[in-house]
């Protein structure tokens, strides 16, 4: 008898099909990130990410309580500031739009949902880079973390339960780690950008939060071409006191997510970045592709190459489908 072995036998009915399913992916598994902007009126849509806005505080309520209800397992949030400056001076201060922000949301939802916050200084500084510059105008490593450090107290007073640390700076989570700590703020956590590429699939975030950036950030992101990298970074992250560690972006990254997660022994996020969502949404614009289809494989195979959570910006609407 040929063919001896029939692996479609386990095809053949939807009852089949789902009890031999491999990979699960449940609402809970999936982090919306939001943008939310200083002195907004009203939302206001970002051309390259259809569908996604940079909200108003009160839209961002409203948007946040109802990602939550569909099921989502956290919110990250980012801060579109009406000024910036060298330093960006936004980030820590306590009236700036991240600030504000995470304490409505706080507010709001209290512990019902894991609130995040972006700690990063690009989106406030009018030169667009992720830390502060020195002389020569290169990014300055040490006197970056000093901010920092800074950010993170003021993210955890906002009531952030996990701060996202995504500037790709040497010590990064070791300085954050240390000033939570020294502040008695042991109970906040960080969900650290470990394996960060200098990607071009970043090209709509820099719309989404207005980015001042000329040029690029390969001085501190990685090489797209690098594996090997990443796992030292994810391992002196962990070291540094990383409670969850990130690969980023996730469709050309899959090996290094599945690499991560094999050697990690915390939880692995992967970043389904704004150019990721921005290429399935141009196609179904066109009529190339079927959406939630493609949509829910997109997430699939981000949760078989091995994360355990998903940052996504279809998060509520992929929570709804698959309730
Ligand atoms: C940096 C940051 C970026 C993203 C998240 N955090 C941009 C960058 O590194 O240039 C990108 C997210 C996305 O593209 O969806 N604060």
């Amino acid at each position: 008898m040929f063919p001896e072995h029939r692996p479609r036998r386990l095809r053949g009915t939807a009852a089949l099909r789902r009890l031999v399913s491999e990979t699960t992916l449940r609402p809970r598994q999936l982090i919306l990130p939001l943008f939310v902007a200083e002195g907004a009126e009203s939302p206001r849509p970002i051309s390259s990410m259809p569908g996604v806005v940079q909200h108003t505080r009160d839209s961002l309520r409203k948007a946040a309580v109802e990602a939550v209800r569909a099921g989502v397992g956290g919110l990250m949030v980012f801060g579109v500031p009406k000024q910036r400056d060298a330093i960006g001076s936004g980030a820590t201060d306590e009236h700036g739009i991240l600030n504000v922000a995470l304490r409505d949301l706080r507010a709001e939802l209290g512990d019902e949902t894991v609130l995040m916050a972006d700690t990063c200084l690009d989106e406030f500084t009018d030169h667009g880079h992720c830390g502060v510059l020195d002389a020569t105008g290169a990014v300055d490593n040490d006197a970056t973390l000093d901010r920092y450090a800074e950010m993170a107290l003021a993210q955890a007073e906002a009531g952030a339960h996990l701060l996202g640390p995504s500037g790709m700076m040497d010590g990064q989570v070791g300085v954050i780690r240390q000033a939570l700590d020294e502040a008695g703020r042991t109970d906040v956590g960080i969900l650290a950008y470990s394996a960060k590429y200098a990607s071009a699939f970043y090209g709509p975030f820099r719309e989404a939060v207005d980015s001042q950036l000329k040029g690029d950030r390969k001085t501190y992101q990685q090489d797209p071409g690098n594996a090997r990298e990443a796992l030292r970074e994810v391992e002196l992250d962990i070291a540094e006191g990383a409670d969850v560690v990130m690969v980023k972006p996730a469709l050309s990254y899959l090996d290094v997510i599945r690499q991560v997660a094999d050697a990690a022994g915390v939880p692995v996020a992967a970043y389904n970045i704004s150019g990721e969502y921005a290429m399935v949404e141009a196609a179904v614009a066109n009529g190339w592709l079927d959406r939630q289809r493609t949509v829910l494989e997109v997430l699939t195979s981000i949760r078989r190459a091995g994360a355990d959570m998903i940052l996504t910006y279809w998060a509520a609407e992929a929570a709804g489908w698959l309730d």
